[in-house]
């Protein structure tokens, strides 16, 4: 005779309902040993992005600066924050205004949502251009990774591109010349320069169609393009074997004889990988004995994500309490200000502008697209990568950071030093 099972009561059911709620969710318990803590990494939707392992020198927090991870978390936080604000606004021309003026006056908590949009989105920008700087200031761009950087080039300008149509959203003063500076550089490519204008601007002047248009970038097409953008970053990341490292990260197997335990001595092929026994603890992790410079991602990897957010996090809280985003007076077509300036991020190349109108606005920016986008299939020495200032890179370097500081410069003397007219004035 079969043994029955016991039926289990109502009673046990309710008792254990909480943890069995808890288990169907979360298949692991908190792991206590290195098959749970990969098991854990590959169990969970939001982890399993994730290696199981990763190399220690990912975790160095001086070679990334975390500002990839910083640029994510900005991404996210705007995200959070301005599908919150779409509850609110309205693209119209006789609405955005007032609704601004409603978040700031009426809206609970609407003041510092749409503070820790703003800055969330300046800073943003910075982060992602520092990322690119730290990513060529370390050659990380080299074989394999050309591709991801290309990917890399689409995100910063997609990033440019968000920011630019959402500052016209506020549809004030600011936003409005803004804007009006902005796309009118755009009209100086040559030959489908104004088209381009017309496209973006729905028109001949912003209005109610660039309004629209630019909501529409702003909240539906350009965060699809940029989620996509970022999920191939990170998915390219995986496949190009992690981040980048120094060559004299792992040291390289060797014909060797090694002794496993007492056996006979056995020739080990270098070519070859045992992948199975990442897993295993102890000094035979891998093929040679070599050392093992990896670490699990739980709870190493992780923790120092969470760190990042929290950190990320407080900054735009503590900004969004102290600062507030400015607001100027309503649109008035009749009254430009003097001088009207672009966002400050495109305040460098309205300052190259001010010289020549194209070059300036397309020629010098679209050759630095074009040389960014390039550098990694001109740039094909594998020396110097996973260093911050590698010796063997001091000429890229070099030109790189010319060229960086040459824009901060433009950018510099386009906010601080230009007066009315764009004459030059002194801060001080
Ligand atoms: C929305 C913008 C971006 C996000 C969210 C993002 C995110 C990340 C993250 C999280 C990492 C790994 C950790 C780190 O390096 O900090 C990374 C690595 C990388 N990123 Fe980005 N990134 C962005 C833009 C860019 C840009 C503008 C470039 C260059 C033009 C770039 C090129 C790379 C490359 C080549 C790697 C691999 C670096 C290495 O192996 O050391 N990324 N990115």
């Amino acid at each position: 005779m079969s043994q029955q099972q016991p039926k289990p009561s109502l009673m046990s059911a309710l008792q254990e309902f909480p943890g069995n709620v808890w288990k169907s969710i979360f298949r692991n318990p908190l792991p206590t040993n290195d098959l749970e803590r990969s098991s854990t990494s590959f169990t969970n939707f939001f982890l399993h992005i994730h290696p199981v392992k990763v190399h220690k020198n990912t975790l160095r927090p001086g070679y990334t600066l975390g500002l990839g991870l910083i640029s994510m978390f900005l991404f996210t936080i705007l995200v959070v924050t301005g599908i919150l604000l779409m509850f609110y606004y309205v693209p119209s021309t006789s609405q955005a205004y007032d609704r601004m003026l409603d978040l700031r006056g009426t809206v609970a908590f609407g003041t510092i949502l749409r503070n820790m949009h703003r800055w969330s989105a300046h800073l943003m920008v910075a982060a992602v251009f520092m990322h690119l700087c730290r990513v060529f200031l370390t050659g990380s761009y080299k074989k394999p990774r050309e591709f991801n950087w290309v990917v890399g080039v689409v995100l910063f300008l997609l990033t440019l591109l968000m920011s630019f149509t959402g500052y016209l959203l506020p549809w004030d003063q600011l936003a409005f010349w803004a804007i009006t500076v902005g796309t009118a550089i755009a009209g100086y490519a040559p030959v489908i320069g104004k088209d381009i204008q017309f496209l973006l601007m729905g028109g001949s002047t912003v209005g109610q169609e660039a309004l629209l248009r630019f909501y529409v970038l702003h909240v539906a097409v350009l965060p699809a393009v940029l989620i996509l953008a970022i999920a191939i970053h990170f998915w390219r990341i995986r496949k190009d074997g992690g981040l980048s490292r120094p060559a004299d990260a792992d040291p390289t197997p060797t014909m060797d004889l090694v002794t496993i335990t007492e056996g006979p001595k056995v020739r080990m092929d270098d070519k070859k990988t045992y992948g199975v026994q990442g897993l295993v603890r102890g000094p035979l992790t891998k093929v040679n004995n070599i050392p093992d410079n990896t670490v699990f991602s739980w709870p190493n990897l992780f923790l120092s994500e969470l760190f990042v957010f929290v950190m990320t996090l407080s900054v735009i809280l503590v900004l969004s309490l102290l600062f507030n985003a400015p607001l100027e007076e309503p649109v008035n077509v009749m009254h430009p200000p003097n001088p009207a300036k672009a966002p400050w991020y495109f305040l460098g190349l309205q300052e190259m502008v001010s010289y020549s109108a194209f070059w300036g606005g397309i020629g010098v920016p679209g050759v630095y697209v074009v040389l960014l986008i390039l550098t990694p299939y001109l740039d094909r020495s594998p020396k110097g990568v996973g260093k911050w200032f590698s010796r063997d890179r001091l000429l890229a370097n070099t030109i790189f950071i010319t060229f960086v500081v040459a824009n901060i410069i433009f950018v510099i003397i386009g906010t601080y030093f230009r007066g009315p007219n764009w004459a030059f004035v002194s801060p001080w």
